[in-house]
């Protein structure tokens, strides 16, 4: 399967009126459906899907950009980011999106709710589907929780970053950022640097990523690569000074010290100089090499002002891209044929 038509050029194509792109998202959805019925992790989708929600990410960033972003698709349905911990572009993202589809968003936080009197996550998610929510998205600090909620409730859930395993979206908007900023994915090597143990943005980008053709490199401290990797790629690195030059994405990870990421390195300053980009490492990677991070970035640490401000960066398309995904994603889930 070819992703090689999906670069900035493509949104050319709308003229930007609402109603074209309405008539568009109908069209391409009237033929194609998901093979899946909540996403809790990369694996749960086929190439079908990873094109579908492509083809309609394109159509959502013209939307995105333009004047009329309100649309009717979602009207009626509600929505409940149900979040146990912390996120700003996660969680404003899909409440933002799913306001511009029409929907009832709503945004649960653990601090004054039930939760603090001791009800456990799947009580408070089985009460909520009883108030008949059409879609729950799900951020816990436990590994697998989304997906014992989905087996509990009627709604379909979104996984949107369980403990230290998966973060699914986050790695198809990432796919979708590389492609529109470099093309076809056959033959890309993409590098993702630091802190991958405790990443569950490395943990869905390292099953993601080799399915669609991209060489997968990891670099960092000994300490932060997990036991098994290999089983992902066996391109693993230390020293990222040999390989940046051969890279065309280096994605950076900040170190996640909520989860004790801080013992396993001498300092934040070492890791910095061994896996940070900054004035220096800018001038050996390749020329149209890019970075990306999944944010929060730690700035000086992760990427210095002088790699966050240059050309390579590709932060701000993140973003964008991820709250465009995101609402093909909600709209599909919900809106089922
Ligand atoms: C990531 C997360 O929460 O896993 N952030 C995000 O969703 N954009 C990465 C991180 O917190 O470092």
């Amino acid at each position: 399967m070819s992703f090689a038509a999906y670069k900035q050029a493509d949104l050319e194509k709308f003229s930007g009126d609402g109603a074209e792109i309405e008539n568009y998202l109908r069209q391409v959805r009237a033929s194609r459906n998901l093979s899946f019925t909540s996403l809790i992790s990369v694996d749960d989708l086929n190439m079908e899907d990873v094109k579908l929600l492509f083809d309609l990410t394109v159509a959502f960033k013209k939307l995105a950009v333009s004047d009329r972003k309100k649309l009717s698709l979602l009207r009626g349905k509600s929505i409940i980011n149900l979040f146990f911990e912390n996120s700003t572009r996660t969680k404003t993202s899909f409440e933002l999106g799913g306001k511009h589809l029409g929907a009832d968003t709503i945004n649960f936080s653990e601090k004054g709710s039930s939760a603090e009197k001791g009800e456990t996550v799947g009580d408070t998610a089985k009460t909520l589907d009883d108030m008949a929510a059409d879609l729950i998205i799900c951020r816990n600090s436990q590994a697998g929780m989304p997906y014992l909620i989905a087996r509990e409730i009627d709604a379909p859930v979104i996984n949107a970053g369980d403990g230290r395993h998966e973060h699914p979206t986050q790695a198809l908007f990432d796919a979708f950022t590389i492609c529109e900023n470099l093309g076809d994915f056959s033959g890309l090597k993409v590098c993702i640097v630091g802190d991958i143990l405790h990443s569950r943005v490395a943990g869905s980008l390292m099953r993601l990523l080799p399915r669609l053709g991209i060489e997968l490199h990891l670099c960092g401290p000994a300490t932060l690569l997990p036991e098994g990797v290999d089983q992902f790629t066996k391109n693993i690195h230390y020293d990222l000074d040999k390989i940046i030059g051969e890279m065309d994405v280096i994605y950076s990870l900040r170190v996640q010290s909520e989860r004790d990421a801080m013992r396993y390195i001498p300092s934040k300053r070492e890791y910095s100089k061994n896996y940070g980009i900054g004035v220096r490492r800018l001038g050996l990677v390749k020329q149209n090499a890019i970075f990306m991070h999944p944010g929060p970035v730690i700035r000086e640490v992760d990427l210095s002002s002088e790699a966050l401000g240059s050309s390579h960066c590709k932060i701000d398309d993140q973003v964008t891209n991820g709250f465009c995904l995101r609402m093909a994603l909600m709209w599909l889930l919900i809106d089922r044929i």
